[in-house]
């Protein structure tokens, strides 16, 4: 069993805690935040409160610390987590630059400790959907997935609004839906184009629509939204054999396998204000319509996989190239909103 402690005890600490409590990997020695008020819940939860940052880093048993608190605090405290010989896991976003990044993970090789960061959201179940459907091959490679989160609740009035804690949506829930793409399309990027809003916030965006083409004529279409009181399909994948979508996070996986490309008699449909035979529905010969069962998850993998990649005997599964992949792309992302313009990339 690993000791680990937590830094922040706020939305996000608390659920480590919650969790670390429960596993059968981990135990928790104690949590530290600047905030009273939260050492005070922290402590009506039976949790031991250390006195600082510096009696975490000093208390020996500790072998890992979990940095839960605003993104603009990530990197000094990794780094002196690293120095002070504990092995870290990071909350995303990892930080704010790839320069940043890179101070970490030289930090943590210096150190000879792992450094990952909390990509929850591979454990998400219609991304497992999604990513199971387009590795298999069974409706043949992806032409291009959308990936669209939209509620209406604009963004929590905390540090998420301002600039220098590293607010807005594109860190907080883009780098979820931006690592999620990069776990199914593993080919380059070669270009890319970002399109921020700022409907209810002029400082950070409240939502963004991101653009990927990849070396090999692929895309992805990403979106999120805080200003959408209806709400597209959670997933939607154009594949060379069909397409696939899912509705919402918690739905089946509907599929449409081409069996045959060529239709026999096309009847042209009355369709609005005139008539298609190209938009025409296909006949049911040329089609097998059908449902996929969601996966199982447990997202209490990640720190099973992060104890048992301590201990030499598995690969770190969020590892130092795609947290940095990812840190490459929001970059490229902000600087395209910024010129309104499409920016090429080799990421
Ligand atoms: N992986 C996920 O699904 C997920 C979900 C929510 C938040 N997060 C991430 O978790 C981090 C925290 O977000 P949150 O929602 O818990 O925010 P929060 O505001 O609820 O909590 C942050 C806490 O950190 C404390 N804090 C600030 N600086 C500190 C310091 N130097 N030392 C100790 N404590 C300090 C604050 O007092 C606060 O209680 C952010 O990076 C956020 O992006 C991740």
């Amino acid at each position: 069993m690993k000791n680990i402690a937590v830094i922040g005890y706020g939305g996000q600490g608390a659920w480590h805690c919650s969790q670390i409590l429960a596993s059968d990997v981990c135990n928790l020695t104690g949590t530290y935040d600047i905030r009273q008020v939260r050492n005070d819940a922290a402590k009506a939860n039976g949790i031991f409160v250390y006195d600082s940052n510096e009696a975490i880093f000093a208390d020996t048993t500790v072998d890992i610390v979990v940095i839960a608190v605003p993104n603009d605090s990530h990197e000094y405290l990794v780094i002196n987590a690293l120095q002070a010989g504990k092995h870290v896991i990071c909350e995303k976003p990892v930080e704010m630059s790839v320069a940043s990044v890179d101070r970490m993970i030289a930090a943590s090789k210096k150190a000879g400790k792992l450094f990952t960061v909390h990509q929850n959201r591979r454990w998400d179940v219609d991304f497992l959907a999604m990513k199971k459907l387009a590795d298999s091959g069974e409706i043949g490679k992806p032409l291009c997935i959308e990936s669209r989160i939209q509620g209406s609740r604009g963004i929590p009035s905390d540090w998420r609004c301002e600039k220098k804690h590293g607010g807005g949506m594109i860190f907080d829930w883009g780098v979820h839906l931006i690592d999620q793409m990069l776990q199914i399309y593993k080919q380059k990027i070669v270009r890319l184009y970002c399109n921020c809003s700022h409907i209810t916030n002029k400082e950070v965006d409240d939502g963004f629509k991101l653009d990927l083409y990849f070396e090999d004529g692929a895309a992805a279409h990403i979106e999120l939204g805080t200003y959408n009181f209806l709400a597209m399909p959670r997933f939607y994948m154009q594949s060379e054999k069909g397409s696939a979508i899912i509705t919402d996070w918690r739905h089946k996986c509907h599929v449409a396998k081409l069996t045959k490309w060529i239709e026999k008699d096309v009847t042209p449909v009355q369709n609005a204000a005139g008539i298609t035979k190209t938009m025409a529905p296909r006949d049911s010969l040329t089609l097998d319509e059908y449902d996929l069962d969601i996966p199982k998850s447990d997202v209490h993998e990640f720190y099973r996989n992060f104890c048992l990649a301590i201990d030499g005997k598995a690969e770190q599964i969020v590892k130092h190239a795609e947290i940095r992949r990812v840190m490459q792309v929001i970059e490229a992302a902000f600087l395209s909103d910024e010129n309104k313009q499409v920016v090429e990339v080799n990421i």
